[in-house]
């Protein structure tokens, strides 16, 4: 059988990202900061494709030093409840941790149960809440993990 594969987001694939963004998210980024994320060396932008080169998935990490901040995930909703958020999370923490990066923070919507389900399945702890996060408002859990240093 032919297998899902993981590889960096390029320009040409930005157009799939911003349909699945805008179907997974009440405020999607727009095109054009979808498009900067794919420049510079400070970022991790990741696809998952079918064999069929259809993109089910992206995350999107920005990275300072030893710290990364997962800023953005979404599985096309047909592929949900397949493992696949958690394939790329994984693979993700590898190139990470390759990059000497050794804590992963990130920010999710208290009522997001599905996000917070699979963070904490993966073994991203919540250490805090933050007010007024979101531009509506809205406060953010805040989640970290810990990779481990080989
Ligand atoms: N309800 C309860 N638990 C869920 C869940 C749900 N809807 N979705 C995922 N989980 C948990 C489960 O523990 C699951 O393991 P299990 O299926 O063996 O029970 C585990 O997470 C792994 O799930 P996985 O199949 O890898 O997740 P996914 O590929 O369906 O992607 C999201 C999960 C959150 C990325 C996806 O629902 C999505 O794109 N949501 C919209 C965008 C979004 O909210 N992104 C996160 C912003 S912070």
């Amino acid at each position: 059988m032919l297998q899902d594969s993981i590889r960096e987001i390029t320009k040409d694939d930005i157009q799939a990202v911003f349909e699945i963004e805008r179907r997974s998210f009440e405020e999607p980024w727009r095109y054009e900061a979808l498009m900067e994320e794919t420049d510079g060396d400070s970022a991790l932008f990741l696809g998952l494709f079918g064999s069929d080169g259809t993109l089910k998935a992206y995350v999107c990490f920005g990275f300072v030093l030893n710290e990364a901040e997962l800023l953005r995930l979404a599985v096309l909703f047909e592929y949900r409840r397949q493992g696949i958020a958690a394939k790329l999370l994984s693979h993700s923490e590898n190139i990470l941790r390759s990059y000497g990066i050794d804590t992963v923070f990130l920010e999710v919507r208290p009522c997001n149960l599905p996000a917070r389900a699979l963070y904490e399945k993966i073994g991203f702890e919540r250490i805090s809440y933050r007010p007024n996060y979101y531009g509506d408002g809205g406060g953010a859990e805040i989640y970290r993990k810990r990779l481990p240093v080989d």
